[in-house]
């Protein structure tokens, strides 16, 4: 009998470990968000009619959440700085879903002008009354290697993606605490928890998020119903690689490249509205090989500090060679 259940275990385990090994290769998120998505709470049931304010919310992921929040019926207050393409997102959303034109407030932001936010923020809560979700998402990223960047870049960089989204948070917080529930939902990146070359300034900001807003949900324990969660997607379709800072202030980046082979926004934003509506406190969000990558970052150092290194030499010659740094990934850089 004994003899029988070790053999039993002796198959079960190895089958028990291929699953999972399969269900690695072709997984596009972190464990914890992929059950969600199987098993957790649906975004159209819990996000519907509730209050969500998405910044960066005139392209690329804050776009799409605006219209997948749309779908699941949550009014929206849409925020960036030009308001003609917010116009344009709150006209699709109006399109897309079954939202009255009240349901959507356009409210025109610069993260950078700090002493509006208050006012800014005064103006949401005074339309609908509350928010229940903040989705700090406005950001640019950056191409241009260290020693040839500007700190004014750097300082650039802290100021929108970390100080501007801090800024946001400290309006938005206290109404939250006073009614006791809220979700604050911040768009890290995979380089808010690693490296990357051609990106020491945006990863610092986004590092400085991490910190940020994993201290404050220790700060938050009285508030069990106050969600903190970070976003660390890898590389998606955007515009962000068109809008990145280069060396110095103002120098756009000179080619873009094909955005084609990264996950699609709209993959990448249904997993973040999964994780909101589950309560998910951090999302790992990328295609392999990066997400193997992540896990490599938090679980085997060592190993991924070598893979690294690899690809980081890789990107640098690509990025040298006047070709994108991440279409060029895996492949040789051409030079004519
Ligand atoms: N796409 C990726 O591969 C990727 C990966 C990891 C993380 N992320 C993060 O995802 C977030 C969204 O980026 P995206 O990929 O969707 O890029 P995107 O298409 O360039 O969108 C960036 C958004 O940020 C807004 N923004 C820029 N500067 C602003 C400012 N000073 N004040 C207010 N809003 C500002 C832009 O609107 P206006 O120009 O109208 O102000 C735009 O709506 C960023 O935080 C980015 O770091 C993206």
């Amino acid at each position: 009998m004994d003899c029988c259940i070790v053999s039993a275990l002796w198959c079960l385990i190895p089958l028990y470990l291929l699953i999972h090994f399969l269900c690695f290769v072709f997984a596009d998120a972190d464990f914890t968000l992929l059950w969600a998505s199987l098993l957790g709470h649906r975004p159209e049931k819990k996000l519907k009619g509730l209050v969500v304010w998405v910044t960066g919310a005139s392209s690329g992921i804050g776009e799409e959440l605006a219209y997948q929040l749309a779908r699941c019926g949550s009014r929206l207050i849409l925020s960036a700085r030009r308001e003609d393409e917010l116009n344009r997102v709150k006209r699709c959303c109006l399109e897309c879903s079954d939202l009255r034109v009240e349901d959507i407030l356009v409210l025109p932001l610069d993260l950078l002008e700090r002493t509006s936010h208050e006012e800014k923020t005064k103006v949401a809560v005074q339309y609908f009354g509350h928010i229940d979700i903040l989705i700090n998402n406005g950001g640019r990223s950056q191409r241009s290697l260290c020693m040839e960047t500007s700190v004014d870049v750097y300082q650039a960089l802290m100021e929108l993606n970390f100080l501007g989204t801090v800024s946001i948070t400290k309006q938005v917080l206290p109404y939250m605490t006073l009614q006791g529930t809220g979700s604050i939902v911040t768009v890290s990146s995979v380089v808010g928890l690693a490296g990357a070359p051609l990106a020491t300034g945006y990863s610092a900001s986004k590092h400085a998020l991490q910190g940020f807003f994993n201290s404050l949900r220790t700060e938050l324990t009285d508030f069990p119903n106050i969600l903190i969660s970070t976003v660390c997607p890898g590389p998606v379709q955007s515009q962000i690689v068109h809008n990145a800072f280069t060396e110095q202030l103002n120098k756009p980046v000179a080619m873009a490249g094909n955005q084609e082979h990264k996950m699609t926004t709209s993959r990448c934003v249904r997993l973040m509205l999964v994780g909101i509506a589950n309560g998910v406190k951090e999302m790992w969000i990328a295609q392999q090989p990066f997400l193997l990558f992540y896990y490599a970052w938090q679980y085997a150092p060592t190993f991924a500090w070598s893979v690294t290194n690899m690809l980081g030499r890789k990107r640098v010659q690509n990025f040298k060679a006047g070709l994108d740094a991440d279409s060029a990934y895996f492949t040789k850089p051409k030079t004519s």
